[in-house]
């Protein structure tokens, strides 16, 4: 297939742009500045300038391609993370860019459209397991990503082939900037627990969510939770962050004191305990880490002790 990357510089991107190209198929995708592009091109993919929120420029860029996936995206780095400007270019990334991206496909007569989204927007069900039927939350966090959604479900709705949403887990690994963060303060001692240390987390290893955009392309339309097999709860989520870093934890914290950011935060706070059968079946696909256990020791040995 000819497939169109938007968001392919970023965390996932360095992952699914390869795992795309092996898999056989031909990737172009967006680069904002010329060192990207530079980038791109040395991983293997056709780097193209055009800017996400111009629908009109984006068409003739999409002319030709059989699939086009959305994993751009502007979610604040930690230090930023409850800085109100940073939050709304975050949801314009997700709002305007998705949007135009779809019309865009739906001009240039593109076959497939792969948006991504995270499993945060389900509601907190404790320690029952989540499915995609399962019901979501509408907080301020989650509004970006159902309004990329939307965008792909309109772009099927309205004749341009299969919409597929990926809904991730919390994404750890190499390149992942929160994770690595986590990872130095796990080397200091320190553990990182948002909420009730019983709640689940359900995660997902950036190379696993590269391997699923692959796999997104072979399947069905549909909504799919993409996300390890065992969520941890919460305290042995981070016993395995200390453990992978080689530091015990000395100072676990902030736990339910968390909450008190309010719904920003809602998103980590919550106990999500999702399953990902629904996409394993559809698409074939199974992570290589089953769970943040042995995904948080293969980081290690990336980023090093
Ligand atoms: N489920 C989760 O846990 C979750 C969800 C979302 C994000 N995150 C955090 O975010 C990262 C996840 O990786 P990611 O690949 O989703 O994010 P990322 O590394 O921040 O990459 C975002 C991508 O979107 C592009 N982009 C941003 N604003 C754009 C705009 N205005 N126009 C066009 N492209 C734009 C970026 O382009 P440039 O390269 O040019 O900047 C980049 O390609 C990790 O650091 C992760 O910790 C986590």
């Amino acid at each position: 297939m000819r497939v169109f990357v938007a968001g392919g510089t970023g965390a996932i991107g360095g992952h699914a742009i390869p795992a795309l190209l092996e898999a056989g198929h031909e990737v172009t995708a967006l680069a904002r500045t010329p060192d990207k592009a530079a980038a791109l091109k040395a991983q293997g993919a056709r780097p193209v300038k055009a800017s996400l929120f111009d629908r009109e420029a984006l068409t003739p860029v999409l002319a030709g391609h059989d699939a086009v996936v959305n994993l751009a995206t502007a979610i604040p780095s930690m230090d930023r993370f409850m800085n109100a400007e940073a939050l709304r270019t975050a949801y314009r990334v997700r709002s305007e860019g998705s949007a135009a991206l779809a019309d865009a496909a739906l001009a240039a007569g593109v076959g497939r459209m792969v948006q991504e989204s995270v499993s945060m927007v389900y509601h907190d069900q404790g320690a029952a397991w989540i499915d995609e039927g399962s019901p979501v939350d509408d907080y301020p966090m989650t509004r970006g990503n159902f309004a990329a959604e939307a965008s792909a479900r309109r772009f099927a709705r309205t004749g341009g082939g299969a919409g597929v949403v990926l809904r991730f887990g919390w994404f750890y690994g190499p390149g992942a900037a929160h994770s690595e963060q986590l990872f130095a303060m796990a080397r200091h001692h320190v553990g990182m627990v948002l909420g009730r240390p019983g709640g689940y987390v359900s995660s997902i290893h950036m190379a696993d969510a590269g391997s699923a955009v692959a796999a997104a392309l072979e399947a069905p339309a549909g909504t799919y939770n993409v996300v390890d097999d065992e969520p941890l709860t919460k305290r042995a989520y981070s016993f395995a962050l200390s453990q992978a870093a080689g530091a015990t934890a000395w100072v676990r914290g902030p736990g339910r004191a968390a909450y008190l950011f309010g719904d920003r935060l809602t998103s980590l706070t919550r106990s999500l305990r999702v399953a990902n059968g629904r996409f394993r079946a559809a698409a074939g696909w199974a992570p290589r880490h089953r769970s943040a256990r042995e995904g948080w020791l293969a980081t290690a040995r990336v980023l090093g002790r």
